[in-house]
């Protein structure tokens, strides 16, 4: 390595190179393409294909994105034109749906003992009646109702009619839910069917018979409106008979003047009411005689009266209607031989025969 021998090996210089030996090689032995600082024709190809790719993406990414905001837009809002409703307006109205059918049952379990299973009336006032409904039947009046009790219609301390909700005082059995399933079946439209559930299972009640489910319908029309110029129905249900005498009976026959009662007539029936129902289906009487109908109204804080209807459903008389329990004589004016109808004024499904006789 050194011709310098003798020297420490630091200060020794380097021996001659001989010529012949081959030059070493250079220190960065790549090839000059490894060197090179632009792109090689696959990687500028490789490059624009990926960054196409990515803009294919992106664009992908953004139209679905818009798509699904188009698509959510509609969820939300309906189809125009093919009658969708809109997710909210859809969702309220099961609510509404389940809402009226957790009322009739609670209807059906609580009040149709007294108010009739289709609220025809019995013990209570009437409830299905259009001219009602539309006026006086209002949700807020329901709701003061229950909340109050029977007293809240005409002020009546001895009422029947219990409180219901527990808001009230006393407190009744009903929560505010519960009320408000009440009010959302008494003013269900008559134009919705709904169907009758199981209270616990909340399912469909099967008519064995026809294996079809169960349905009812609400009550009120919403095309009802009343007849131009009619009286608004009053605030208390009650007063709607009080002045049942302003309508006289169409029939000139008819009587119902206090002072015409007293008079003792040829014959004598009697007849009485209980459980908002008379004691008797038949009546018999003479015919084109005055006649005394001696009245007793055993139901305790309950309005009944007899009127008598003809064979075609008009009013001939019209007694007056007492609170029980009392007691009453009507006069009734001669009637022609035939088959009539007697009838409570207040209660309309408490019906007898009336027949004349010759
Ligand atoms: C024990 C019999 C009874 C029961 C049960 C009953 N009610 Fe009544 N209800 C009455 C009587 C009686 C009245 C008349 C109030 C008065 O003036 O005394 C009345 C009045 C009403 C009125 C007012 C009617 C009008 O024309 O102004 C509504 C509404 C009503 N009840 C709803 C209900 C509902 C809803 C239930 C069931 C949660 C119910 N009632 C249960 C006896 C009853």
């Amino acid at each position: 390595m050194t011709d310098q021998n003798g020297r420490p090996s630091e200060e020794r210089l380097p021996a001659p190179r001989p010529s012949s030996a081959a030059a070493p090689a250079e220190r960065l032995s790549a090839p000059p393409s490894a060197h090179r600082t632009d792109l090689t024709p696959e990687r500028a190809a490789r490059i624009v294909r990926q960054s196409a790719n990515a803009r294919l993406v992106g664009f992908l990414a953004v139209t679905l994105v818009g798509l699904f905001v188009i698509g959510y837009y509609f969820y939300e809002l309906g189809i125009p034109g093919l009658g969708t409703k809109p997710r909210l307006e859809a969702a309220a109205e099961e609510q509404q749906v389940i809402a009226v059918e957790r009322g009739y049952n609670l209807y059906q379990a609580n009040c149709a003992q007294c108010h009739g299973v289709n609220g025809e009336g019995g013990k209570g006032p009437v409830l299905n009646r259009q001219d009602k409904l539309f006026a006086h039947l209002s949700p807020d009046f329901l709701r003061n109702m229950l909340t109050v009790g029977g007293r809240y219609a005409c002020g009546n301390a001895t009422s029947i009619m219990p409180v219901w909700s527990n808001q009230g005082n006393p407190a009744g059995p009903l929560n505010y839910k519960q009320i408000d399933y009440l009010i959302a079946f008494l003013r269900a439209s008559k134009e919705d069917t709904y169907r009758v559930m199981n209270a616990d299972l909340w399912e469909p009640i099967v008519d064995e018979a026809t294996g079809e489910e169960q349905t009812f319908t609400g009550w009120v029309d919403p095309a009802y409106e009343p007849e131009p110029g009619a009286t608004p129905y009053p605030a208390c249900w009650a007063d709607e008979f009080n002045t049942a005498p302003a309508t006289p009976a169409p029939s000139a026959g008819a009587s119902s003047s206090p002072v015409e009662s007293q008079a003792p007539a040829g014959a004598t029936v009697d007849v009485a009411a209980l459980n908002v129902a008379f004691d008797k289906a038949e009546l018999t009487v003479p015919a084109d005689t005055k006649f005394t109908i001696n009245f007793d109204n055993q139901d305790a804080g309950i309005p009944h009266n007899v009127a008598i209807k003809d064979a075609n459903g008009a009013l001939v008389f019209t007694g007056d209607i007492i609170n029980g329990p009392a007691k009453i004589s009507y006069t009734v004016d001669p009637l022609a031989a035939g088959d009539y109808q007697f009838v409570c004024t207040v209660h309309p499904n408490m019906i007898g025969t009336l027949k004349v006789g010759s």
